[in-house]
């Protein structure tokens, strides 16, 4: 009989390795192995069989049959939006977020909008009741919606088989099991495993699926990266504690752009779309102060007006602060730097804080030039102008360089009542009501 081999597997990555180890080689995470044991395969499945001819044959591309309009709308724009235009049939789909951010509330709403499609939602992680409860904040009635709070995976598969749901939602992969394996609901071996057997279902069976997942302290979604391999769309749902908006983001989409964005904010009857971003991320501020900025990100393809607040003051200690929040930290140093050699304003000597308004994390390298006016203003508490936009990425050299999709930002700013817009050399804003002031290096600002 073939012995049973004991391993040890990394939670985070499910890398596997003979011995246990404190930090994995592979995610450079702590103490994340555990041991398990992995069943004695039979021999004989090892062995191939040639004699025997395959029944699967391949098949050329053009005798495929496909047919266009295989997507079905959750009625929600901004949902729809990231997806590329609604749920793909038969597509398997995985939604992480953080608790609390409103995972659950989102699908409970796409099935408040869609009261003619069929939906099976498997609830591991609430009671049949609780659901109702939440469902009746957001005036769900839920005539479609059919709630299981079996969280087998056989019998949640030939649940789905016999039901022929619309949609399935399984919230969340990480509650959900088989008991042919030894291992626990969430450990990796569990996630890969019950993964595996809904792509099956959805793909031989056509019904369309979303796995609910949550995510690490890092940001990624708990369990096996292969997870996300697996799936045909990763969306990941986003925003802060402290404010109300949320972001739905999709960073991979098989039938789609990537990247696109959906705005929503949580009210007390649950999420509502945000169809103006731009005037939600604008700060309120009824008398303009030194220190502030307004520029223009891209988020996917769409364009939003932030506004950057940075506050330049004399340190009283030795090292001066530097901290930003929303923008990454070492960008801003970065600009320090050139606006101290470029621009020959010295920040030494004194603590800079800069804030990106409503709370909105940026990575675009347009908001540069925002930055950059953000920080000289308050230094020298010179006010800017609240109705110019500042857009363009700053080189080491203190140039100010291109960006993409420079109309669209310009078409948004004009939209959101600026007046004036401050961009790389060469910038055109044709049938645009906007007066351009270009500059070519960030010493033309002052
Ligand atoms: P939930 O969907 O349970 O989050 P997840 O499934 O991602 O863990 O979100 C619940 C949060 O949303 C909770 O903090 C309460 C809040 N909420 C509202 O503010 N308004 C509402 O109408 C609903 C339904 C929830
Ligand atoms: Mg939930």
């Amino acid at each position: 009989m073939a012995k049973q081999r004991v391993q040890f597997e990394c939670g985070n990555c499910g890398h596997t390795s003979a011995k246990w180890l404190g930090v994995c080689p592979a995610c450079n995470e702590w103490n994340t192995y555990s041991e398990i044991i992995e069943k004695p395969k039979s021999s004989k499945k090892h062995k191939v069989d040639v004699s025997v001819s395959d029944h699967v044959e391949a098949i050329r591309l053009v005798d495929v049959s496909h047919q266009n309009s295989e997507r079905f709308s959750s009625n929600l724009n901004e949902f729809d939006r990231v997806l590329g235009g609604g749920f793909v049939n038969g597509s398997l789909s995985l939604l992480g977020g953080d608790p609390g951010i409103g995972k659950s509330t989102l699908m409970l709403q796409v099935a408040h909008h869609c009261p003619e499609m069929k939906i099976l939602y498997v609830a591991g992680e609430e009671s049949a009741s609780q659901i109702k409860q939440r469902g009746g904040r957001i005036g769900l009635k839920g005539e479609n919606l059919y709630i299981s709070s079996n969280t087998d995976i056989q019998s949640v598969i030939s649940q789905a088989r016999k039901f022929k749901p619309d949609l399935l939602v399984i919230d969340s992969i990480q509650t959900v099991f088989s008991d042919e394996l030894s291992s626990l609901p969430g450990s990796v071996q569990q996630i890969r495993e019950c993964s595996a057997m809904l792509q099956q279902i959805a793909k031989k069976e056509n019904i369309t699926t979303l796995m609910i997942g949550h995510v690490t302290k890092d940001g990624d979604i708990a369990g096996p990266r292969i997870l996300e391999h697996m799936v045909d769309t990763v969306l990941h749902f986003e925003g802060d504690k402290n404010h109300f908006y949320r972001l739905l983001r999709c960073v991979k989409n098989r039938f789609g752009p990537a990247q696109e964005v959906g705005v929503f904010e949580m009210k007390e009857n649950g999420l509502q779309e945000v169809l103006n971003p731009s005037a939600l991320f604008l700060s309120e501020a009824e008398h303009a102060v030194s220190g502030n900025s307004v520029t223009c990100i891209m988020e996917g393809t769409r364009p939003i007006l932030v506004e950057v607040q940075a506050l330049v003051s004399p340190s009283s200690y030795s090292t001066p602060q530097r901290t930003a929040s929303g923008f990454d930290q070492r960008r801003l140093s970065l600009l320090i730097a050139v606006l101290e050699k470029r621009a020959s304003m010295s920040l030494a000597g004194q603590d800079v804080y800069l804030n990106i308004a409503g709370g909105l994390k940026i990575s675009d390298p347009a908001a540069d030039l925002a930055v950059i006016s953000a920080l000289a203003s308050s230094l020298t508490d010179k006010i800017v102008n609240s109705d110019t936009v500042f857009i363009g990425e700053v080189g080491l050299g203190g140039e100010v360089r291109k960006v993409s999709f420079m109309q669209q930002r310009m078409r948004e700013a004009e939209k959101m009542g600026v007046k004036m817009a401050t961009g790389p050399k060469n910038t055109a804003a044709e049938d645009l009501n906007i007066q351009l002031r270009p500059a070519a290096f960030i010493s033309d600002l002052f």
